[in-house]
């Protein structure tokens, strides 16, 4: 059991004695020699008993001897005070060192079963037909697939699902592109023909300034499109194609992968011919109706929210009508449905900027009786901020992704000449600095943070794990020395680690229960720190009585880091 839960039961009894109820809270002091965990209790309760007891420091006196005739596991080898009335306990190393070692035995991940027998389906990345695979898109694949992981872990069937942006007026304007400007010879052959698609489509905002009647053409061809012309079809599936062959570079680098679809994911073009019947269910029910200007809105009850619109004057739909569609599918498909036939957990990783909207579609899908409060979360991504400042589609201002990754893995062969090494290090460091910190925030994007081997990035982690992985070998091929028996103290570093260790399951599952990386990235790093004081200040393969004891530390370590680095999506490496 935690000890956290065990300590906090006996101060709540002992304040129970003195009719008191308040929240207890326990600190681990900065420096371990005062202690392993640390109240201030006695100062805040003062206030209560103050007729009783002179002091907070008294109060606190005869709390301890409370505790004390309550501990009968001996949980405690040490309770002291210090300043005006802090409680400082030092835990009994047998103690830890026999739940330790009991501990070892199940390795088993034990989770709060917070999605047990429930399904849950986690959509992620979501790039754009034609458009660039952004910095955006790189966030939300990275923390989109590290909540699929945390969910699976905590019991959830997961479905991951890829909404690609693969329908919409602006394939109009494309196709017109294409064909006017375009050589599709050209566009396929290119080393990344998605940079030649988005010229063209620069081009044609530039051409339709000055003749307007590009648009009206555009109209036409999307008309076309929506109507099936073959022509049209096959521009727009050659879209598809090409911008597929980045993505998929994208994801194997990445180490990503989608599971709907057969692995594509369902894009908006899959709802196509949803949409109409949506619309005119939508309408039948009095959840939306015609506005001023012709087009068609849902309204919210109290104007609670401003009206969402699903489908322009001319009749043609919108990105909101294909989100709705969507989800009404999911929620129809028994593939999604929880055994009880109730709807599923459904999670967009989308950025921040689409927040409100994400409020109108929720808000709709409430009314409509689809989704209860709950079963629908936005996990926002905030942006990267570049020198350059935000980027454009329409002025043609991108930063390639395909150039940050490559960027990255130069940087990263300073660490290595093995390329497969390098490149593994770059994808942990950009993925270990977009989940380190909570995902809404924006980041100043800089490469020597990225990269520093001694603070909180990839590389650092990985390097503990590696050290940690390496202790153990030569563990392995050292001679084994006849164990010797005797006793040793554990040191405070030693207490803390152990302590440490215990709390893995607490931080996957607050990480998942709260869809946020973070938590774990915070613990991870703590959890390597300690390693990485313990490892500095003690011998482990050259110690005698401690060897063994030393060594089974490391191997919960190194397997903690493994099993939480999994869970971000960073592939740990034997050897660096
Ligand atoms: N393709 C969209 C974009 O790039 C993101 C889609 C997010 N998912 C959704 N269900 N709307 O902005």
């Amino acid at each position: 059991m935690d000890k956290e839960i065990l300590i906090k039961e006996i101060l709540e009894k002992v304040l129970n004695n003195f009719g008191l109820t308040i929240q207890i809270r326990l600190e681990k002091p900065a420096n371990p020699d005062f202690g392993d965990l640390s109240s201030n209790l006695a100062m805040i309760a003062y206030g209560q008993v103050s007729d009783k007891f002179k002091s907070p420091r008294e109060f606190a006196t005869v709390i301890i001897e409370k505790i004390k005739e309550l501990d009968q596991e001996k949980i405690f080898e040490e309770i002291t005070i210090a300043g005006p009335g802090f409680i400082n306990f030092k835990l009994n190393s047998d103690q830890l060192l026999k739940t330790f070692s009991q501990k070892d035995k199940s390795k088993e991940i034990e989770l709060i079963n917070l999605g047990l027998g429930k399904k849950a389906i986690v959509e992620y990345s979501s790039p754009n037909i034609a458009k660039p695979f952004t910095i955006g898109h790189l966030r939300s694949t990275i923390i989109g697939d590290s909540v699929a992981n945390l969910l699976e872990a905590s019991g959830y069937q997961v479905f991951r699902d890829n909404h690609l942006g693969d329908w919409g007026t602006q394939f109009g304007k494309q196709i017109v592109a294409i064909k006017r400007w375009g050589n599709e010879e050209e566009i396929a052959n290119a080393e990344n023909p998605v940079e030649k698609l988005v010229a063209l489509y620069v081009k044609f905002h530039e051409e339709a300034e000055k003749d307007p009647s590009l648009d009206d053409e555009a109209r036409l061809w999307f008309k076309k499109l929506e109507d099936g012309d073959e022509e049209a079809r096959a521009l727009w599936q050659k879209c598809i194609d090409w911008s597929f062959k980045e993505f998929a570079t994208i994801y194997e680098y990445l180490g990503v992968k989608f599971t709907e679809n057969n692995g594509r994911g369902y894009g908006e073009s899959f709802f196509e011919n949803m949409l109409q019947p949506l619309i005119a269910e939508l309408k039948e029910k009095g959840i939306a109706q015609i506005g001023k200007e012709g087009a068609i809105l849902i309204f919210y009850p109290n104007d609670q929210l401003s009206p969402l619109m699903i489908a322009k004057k001319d009749g043609s739909t919108l990105y909101a009508t294909r989100d709705l569609a969507t989800d009404k599918w999911r929620l129809e498909n028994p593939r999604y449905q929880n055994a009880d036939g109730s709807a599923p957990l459904v999670v967009n990783e989308v950025g921040g900027e689409q927040a409100f909207y994400f409020q109108q579609l929720y808000l709709a899908e409430q009314i409509l009786g689809w989704y209860k409060k709950g079963q629908r979360v936005h996990v926002k991504h905030g942006l990267y901020r570049f020198k350059e400042g935000k980027m454009s589609t329409r002025k043609g201002n991108v930063i390639w992704l395909q150039e940050v990754l490559n960027k990255a893995k130069e940087k990263a062969m300073a660490f290595t000449k093995d390329e497969e090494i390098a490149k593994a290090v770059s994808v942990a460091a950009l993925k270990w600095n977009d989940l380190k910190r909570k995902s809404d925030a924006d980041i100043n994007f800089d490469w020597d943070e990225i990269l520093n081997l001694q603070g909180n990035s990839g590389p650092y982690m990985l390097y503990a794990y590696a050290r940690a992985k390496s202790i153990l070998r030569k563990a392995a091929e050292s001679e084994a020395k006849p164990v010797e028996n005797g006793d040793f103290e554990i040191s405070a570093l030693e207490k803390s680690l152990i302590t440490s260790l215990d709390e893995f399951n607490k931080a996957v599952a607050r990480a998942a229960s709260e869809f946020s990386p973070h938590y774990l990235c915070n613990y991870l790093f703590d959890l390597a720190q300690i390693f990485n004081s313990f490892y500095n200040k003690y011998p482990i393969l050259n110690s005698s009585l401690e060897r063994q004891f030393r060594l089974q530390l490391v191997e919960a370590v190194s397997s903690t880091l493994a099993k939480g680095l999994n869970l971000l999506g960073i592939k740990t490496l034997e050897k660096m």
